[in-house]
């Protein structure tokens, strides 16, 4: 029996530039119990003109029908007026948004330019909230982009080859040096390539509050995914992009040695084919040119197995290092524990019943996401989701669904970042 598993990045009904993901709050979340994971922290996203407090209350409105577990949200800030600025202290100690994610790539659509970073930094650090970064040189990265385009090379392969590890490297950097100048602790999201990771560890052996989280994707699978035939590279388009092989074992030893604190999914579903949720909601958008692909890829359900199999099952990480990155350390990190990422008195009674000997096939044949495909298609491993338990209630039992669309509870947390 271990906690319930506590997810802190996933993008339900998210819109992404012109895209928007293919999962749903009812069925994303219905995917991530099927997972063992009982809390998600999703994102609200300021539309440019908005406030935070607006993006809010829109994205509550979307979740609270449809959300079957637990649920929490960080707020995207894209446009940092005074106005978004004086709204931080109340969202921070009022409605329980204690993490704001900041993007230094996706120029024009998400990115915000240092001197916003700088400020919500400020703010929120005085504040008791965290700043999460999307860590790489947005800039820099478009001018590799145009060139890629210019020169007639518009395969998926190239979302990667434009994407290069040091300016991961460079954007995580600066990112931690403006967190360490404003006061703040700060998270970096999605951490992928091993030049980044060495920037933490500098920074934290300094005692700078820097942390950050890896995903299952850059752990399990490598660049030379980008070389499967026609347009499935499509698949594995996601940002960063998945990286060399000696990126995974600097990221396994991250993890080990607490260099990097929590695995989380960075679930950005979108489908492979059209149909049946349409050409927004699909690769195909990028049929003819990688920068339209969408970027993302489904992984809710698969992380508890797969990290359980590829970390505790080779020797890797321990049991309580898996349950600590996969629970306790997101709901510390994130305002949630002791409420969550704990068995205990007075914790809510989220629980799996998990089989450490039960051998599987990862499939989106079997799996719940709305997505067309998975990234682990035909993978075995060993360690299987049993029972799910969401506050004592039973909702799932091994491939039945007992779980209800409304049921999942709003977690308005408590300050981050003081894990
Ligand atoms: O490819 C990704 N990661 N898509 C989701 C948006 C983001 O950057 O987290
Ligand atoms: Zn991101
Ligand atoms: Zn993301």
């Amino acid at each position: 029996m271990i906690p319930g598993g506590v997810d802190v990045h996933t993008h339900l009904e998210f819109p992404l530039g012109e895209a928007e993901t293919c999962d749903t709050f009812e069925s994303g979340t219905r995917s991530a119990a099927f997972g063992g994971t009982t809390t998600i922290v999703d994102f609200a996203l300021q539309q440019r003109g908005e406030t935070p407090k607006q993006a809010l209350d829109r994205r509550l409105a979307v979740a609270q029908p449809k959300a079957s577990v637990d649920y929490g949200f960080h707020l995207i800030l894209t446009d940092v007026t005074p106005d978004a600025l004086a709204e931080l202290p109340d969202l921070i100690n009022q409605e329980g948004i204690s993490s704001f994610k900041m993007f230094m790539a996706y120029p024009g659509v998400l990115m915000v330019d240092d001197a916003g970073i700088f400020k919500a930094m400020r703010k929120a650090g005085a504040h008791g909230g965290m700043i999460n970064v999307h860590a790489e040189n947005g800039s820099v990265i478009q001018v590799l982009i145009e060139e890629a385009l210019a020169q007639g090379n518009t395969s998926p392969k190239f979302h990667a080859l434009t994407r290069p590890r040091i300016m991961e490297a460079e954007a995580s950097h600066r990112a931690i040096r403006l967190a360490e100048l404003a006061e703040v602790p700060v998270y970096l999201v999605h951490l992928s390539a091993k030049e980044a990771l060495d920037t933490v560890v500098e920074a934290r052996d300094r005692g700078i509050p820097a942390f950050a989280e890896t995903c299952p994707h850059y752990l399990f699978l490598t660049i030379d995914e980008y070389d499967r035939p026609d347009f499935e590279p499509a698949k594995f388009v996601m940002t960063p992009p998945l990286r060399e092989h000696d990126c995974q074992q600097a990221l396994w030893r991250g993890l080990k040695f607490d260099d990097l604190q929590i695995v989380s999914t960075d679930h950005c579903p979108f489908c492979f084919n059209e149909n049946p949720y349409g050409i927004h909601r699909s690769k195909q958008l990028g049929r003819d040119n990688f920068e339209r692909i969408p970027n993302g890829a489904p992984g809710v359900e698969f992380r508890l197995s797969l990290l359980f199999d590829g970390g505790v099952g080779t020797g890797r990480i321990s049991l309580n290092r898996f349950v600590q990155l996969t629970a306790t350390a997101p709901a510390k990190m994130f305002g949630l524990f002791p409420r969550k990422g704990a068995i205990a008195v007075g914790s809510d009674a989220d629980l799996v019943l998990f089989d450490p000997l039960k051998t599987h096939t990862l499939s989106a044949s079997t799996h719940h996401s709305n997505a067309d495909y998975t990234l682990y298609e035909g993978r075995r491993v060993t360690g299987k989701v049993e029972k799910v338990f969401l506050r004592g209630e039973l909702i799932v039992d091994g491939d039945v669904w007992l779980g209800r669309a409304g049921n999942g509870q709003f977690q308005r947390r408590s300050a981050s970042g003081r894990i």
